[in-house]
């Protein structure tokens, strides 16, 4: 039996960039083998097991072939014959189908790293078609690549349109097309993974409100705006809710997407609000009194204080913004706004004896007050 390191961890490191989780490829191992050494299995689909110290990943080197819709639809053979490059054969781009042995000798049968070094995202083979989340992740690994100067082969994207066309990236999961959206909004060019998308026809399928967006004058915009959310080092939310204001300022367009895409909570508030909010925070300066303190309760400052970093660097994305460094007033205005409302609370009014109704209707004329005399200050 031999193991060889495989997928992201050989390609990263041939790359030069961070290593976060490292695979293995066992062969010329047998189930109860692995079992006898103390690996522990885990794998519900495929024979994968957990190594009994590092907890790292070892899959039995195995072929795979389609055999129904989605990620279900496999039927896999493994077993001690099956080779190391039979294993690499069945894998979906050539630049995750390297190996490298425990004394550091690569094995390279499909150009992987000719591939690497001309910045080419390749498939392997024809069976890169066996499972249609691989459109999704050569989008992926677009927005983690094109900084380095990484492109889709013409070969490949022709693929990945013929699959898109085929109607099978409608049977993916919404758990695993929301898994590689959510990686690819906080690489270095979160643009590319839905450029590649539109560009084979599947953001039409996936995401059609996108799909709009990117066919529309806004186009160039929102392309810039996420690449500025890279610069300034956006938050996975804040990235997607600055692409969620250039769909629309109506909620009742963009909710439904959320929902669809099963965005956690955390992500469809933070969308939600830049939607219906940005443009008064854009303009915060040009605000009276009453609209400041709509703002400040539309956004919820009064409990959830902690959003203002991801929804102002959001709102610089939008601005046009590409660094910290830049000036974006809007930024003091709203800390300002924030201090002022702030200043007067519940608990100080009902110490001086208001109670329920009237205690609401004293607390805004009040913190309305304190803004009309912070403007005119
Ligand atoms: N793989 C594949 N097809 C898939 C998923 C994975 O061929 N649908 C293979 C690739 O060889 C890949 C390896 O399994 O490199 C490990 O997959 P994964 O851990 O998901 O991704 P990595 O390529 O390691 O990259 P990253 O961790 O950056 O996502």
């Amino acid at each position: 039996m031999k193991t060889y390191l495989v997928g992201g961890a050989v390609r990263d490191r041939l790359l030069g960039i961070p290593v976060y989780d490292r695979d293995w490829v066992v062969v010329g191992a047998s189930v109860e083998q692995m079992a006898a050494l103390g690996y522990r299995p885990v794998g519900r689909e495929f024979p994968v097991f957990l190594h009994p110290k590092t907890k790292e990943e070892y899959a039995l080197a195995r072929t795979e072939r389609k055999s129904g819709h989605g990620y279900k639809g496999f039927e896999f053979y493994a077993s001690p014959e099956v080779t190391l490059e039979q294993d690499l054969q069945r894998r979906d781009l050539t630049i995750n189908a390297i190996a490298e042995d425990d004394e550091g000798n690569i094995y390279d049968p499909f150009g992987g790293q000719q591939d690497l070094q001309q910045q080419r995202i390749r498939h392997v083979s024809e069976a890169f078609a066996e499972d249609p989340l691989r459109v999704l992740r050569v989008a992926r690994f677009s927005s983690k690549l094109a900084h380095l100067g990484f492109r889709v082969a013409p070969e490949t994207c022709q693929l990945m349109a013929a699959i898109a066309a085929s109607g099978e990236l409608e049977h993916l999961t919404r758990e695993r097309v929301w898994a590689e959206l959510e990686r690819s909004l906080t690489e270095p060019s979160p643009q590319r993974f839905f450029q590649v998308l539109k560009d084979c026809n599947g953001l039409q399928v996936l995401i059609p409100e996108l799909d709009l967006l990117l066919s529309g004058p806004e186009s160039d915009t929102a392309i810039t705006a996420l690449q500025h959310c890279a610069s300034l080092n956006a938050s996975a939310a804040a990235t997607l809710a600055t692409l969620c204001r250039f769909i629309s300022s109506d909620r009742s367009i963009v909710e439904p997407m959320l929902e669809r895409l099963k965005a956690p909570r955390q992500f469809k508030d933070l969308c939600l609000l830049i939607c219906q909010h940005a443009d008064s925070l854009l303009h915060i300066e040009q605000l009276n009194a009453e609209q400041k303190l709509a703002l400040y309760e539309g956004l919820d400052l009064q409990r959830r204080a902690e959003r203002i970093p991801q929804i102002t660097t959001s709102c610089r994305a939008l601005a046009g913004l590409a660094t910290m460094d830049e000036p974006f007033p809007q930024e003091q205005q709203l800390q300002r706004l924030c201090k002022t409302i702030n200043s007067i609370q519940p608990a100080a009014l009902a110490a001086q004896g208001f109670k329920g109704k009237a205690l609401g209707t004293e607390l805004r004329r009040r913190r309305l007050q304190a803004l009309s005399q912070q403007e005119q200050a």
